[in-house]
């Protein structure tokens, strides 16, 4: 049995983690999986979120029954109200399904799923993913029978967006179309729309009755802001975007490992609403029966006590404001330093995790293999692995190999 199952690639983000633990080299850099890491390179537990630990264990009447299917109400209340703006007419209304999920990816999985099922698709099941994108988008969709096709998002003349692209796909894409669109801090490229831009994006995506399905992995990790960060999928709710939105509670929490995230889905009235709701939970009950409480009841203490809501905010202008210093730091030593060639404005403009240095695939794996940083073969970096020891060997590096 199972001689014939093809031997699958190891996963192209995780595969460097293992093999950066499994170098020996004295100065080997990480710069792969999206995990934030402190200027000592170790992972950071959020001192708001040990607080919440604290008061969860003090508090003996919590037990371990099952979640509702649909996860911890105050959980997903609170998490609708985080990302759409508790003034959401949208939430007012009782427009939006919110369900808890297993972190972004489960968000993404479930939200597919529903599309899958329920959207009324008028050709192909296709999802328009940018190109490029998160690794694992491609996989979730053609899991539930969703084709992804690509529509132009990275100019690498620009190492900016390819913004006359991207609309023009949007414009001549079959109407009633499924979009995904990267809230903020898109990964893999950092490369953001301007605010006038994602304004032109919604009005085309409105003259063509398509849908836009939100990936939002970074609310506040991105300019430290959890306002700011939410803009665009606010400003879609309010123009009347058929929409859903995918939530993750990993990177501005840091609860990687506890999966914490939420879907929700506004539709245009409450009884619709109530009918997703419905189907949401029939398609949950078979996938995971139920949703994990401990993540979600460290981020209802934090999103529903005032005091800890603020110091959290606190805690992701850390790690924003790390990243950005960061950036600020390897532009400086490229530039004024090490006079590397070429243009490397985008360091200090793209935002958020990643970083898309612009520099080819081979020339990635000559970092990996001669200098033992590791980045995934499209030149993406994970800002969170340069720290004070680590910056100046990746600059030198870097300007090493971009030299030839
Ligand atoms: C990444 O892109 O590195 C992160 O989002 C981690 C992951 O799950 O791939």
């Amino acid at each position: 049995l199972w001689q014939n199952v093809p031997l699958a690639p190891p996963d192209s983000i995780f595969k460097l983690t293992a093999a950066y633990k499994a170098d020996t080299y004295a100065k080997k850099v990480n710069l792969g999986v999206g995990a934030y890491r402190d200027d000592d390179n170790k992972p950071w537990v959020l001192p708001v979120v040990k607080k919440a630990e604290q008061i969860i264990l003090n508090t003996p009447a919590l037990d371990h029954e099952y979640l509702p299917i649909t996860g911890l109400p105050e959980f997903t209340t609170a998490a609708a109200n985080l990302i759409l703006g508790s003034d959401s007419r949208a939430i007012s209304e009782t427009r939006v399904t919110s369900v808890q999920t297993i972190s972004g990816t489960g968000a993404n999985h479930l939200g597919a799923l529903f599309l899958s099922r329920f959207y009324p698709w008028s050709g192909n099941k296709e999802i328009y993913l940018s190109d490029p994108t998160w690794a694992n988008h491609q996989a979730i969709f053609k899991n539930v029978g969703i084709t992804p096709v690509n529509y132009p998002y990275y100019d690498p003349k620009t190492i900016g967006l390819d913004f006359d692209g991207f609309l023009s796909s949007l414009k001549s894409a079959p109407a009633g179309s499924v979009f995904l669109l990267h809230a903020c801090a898109h990964n893999p490229t950092g490369v953001d729309p301007t605010r006038e831009q994602w304004s032109t994006i919604a009005d085309a995506i409105l003259e063509k009755g398509h849908y836009a399905f939100f990936d939002c992995a970074y609310q506040g990790f991105a300019s430290g802001d959890l306002d700011n960060d939410a803009w665009a999928i606010r400003f879609f709710v309010d123009k009347g975007v058929n929409m859903l939105v995918c939530q993750s509670f990993a990177k501005n929490a840091g609860l990687y490992g506890e999966r914490v995230g939420a879907l929700h889905i506004i539709s245009t009235s409450k009884e619709a609403a109530e009918r997703v709701r419905s189907q949401l939970s029939v398609l949950q009950r078979s996938e995971i029966s139920n949703p994990p409480t401990y993540g979600a009841r460290i981020v209802t203490l934090i999103l529903n006590d005032p005091a800890l809501f603020d110091e959290w905010k606190r805690d992701i202008q850390t790690m924003a404001g790390r990243i950005i210093n960061m950036r600020k730091q390897l532009f400086k030593l490229l530039t004024e330093e090490l006079h590397t060639p070429g243009n490397w404005d985008h360091i200090v403009n793209q935002i958020g995790m990643f970083s898309f240095t612009g520099i080819t695939p081979e020339q990635s794996k000559i970092l990996t293999e001669k200098y033992h940083i590791y980045l995934t073969a499209n030149g993406r970096i994970s800002m969170c692995g340069l720290n004070s020891s680590t910056i100046g060997y990746f600059a030198e590096s870097l300007d090493k190999v971009v030299r030839g």
